[in-house]
């Protein structure tokens, strides 16, 4: 998609991008948070803010399948690109094995992280399919979770890579 960021009046630019595969157009205030538009203009919930500070990897999106803070990135930034929230992983019906793994092995408790845990998970078994443990604790150092201890977390990618194989 080509970058796309009207101007308009002094305050105003209208932004355009994909969304979960879907064209979406859209005017905002200048350097609105990404996050903010997912979740107070467009009513997706899935995307949480933890900080709002760049710290615990809750907000993590793709942006141009490249995981990103939704809440250090400002609309003009994601305009013309496509975005992935985790409304666009998987459906109730056909959950991503990471999904799946993620509740079998206890990864979810509170849900705050989660959805960031996934796109965070899911990144690094795209460039990595068959991580170690280690490996595994690397990728996911930038996404904290206060409940689970990390370990169920830790487990569910294990087993989502080796359900993927
Ligand atoms: S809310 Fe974005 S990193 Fe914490
Ligand atoms: S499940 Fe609660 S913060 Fe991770």
């Amino acid at each position: 998609m080509a970058k796309t960021t009207e101007t308009i009046g002094e305050h105003h630019v209208r932004i355009e991008l994909k969304l979960n595969g879907k064209p979406v157009s859209h005017v905002v205030n200048g350097g609105r948070r990404l996050i903010d538009f997912l979740r107070d203009d467009l009513h997706l919930y899935g995307t949480k803010e933890g900080c709002g500070e760049g710290e615990c990897g809750s907000c993590t999106v793709f942006l141009n399948g490249t995981a990103t803070l939704a809440c250090l990135t400002p609309m003009e930034r994601a305009s013309g690109g496509e975005v992935q929230t985790i409304e666009g992983i998987g459906t109730a019906e056909n959950l991503d094995p990471l999904q799946w793994a993620m509740m079998e092995e206890a990864g979810v408790q509170c849900g705050i992280c989660t959805p960031g845990m996934i796109m965070a998970g899911l990144d690094l078994l795209k460039h990595n399919p068959h991580p170690t443990r280690d490996e595994i604790i690397q990728g996911i150092a930038g996404n904290l979770c206060r409940c689970t201890g990390y370990q169920k977390i830790i487990t569910a990618i294990q087993r989502a890579a080796e359900t993927r194989t």
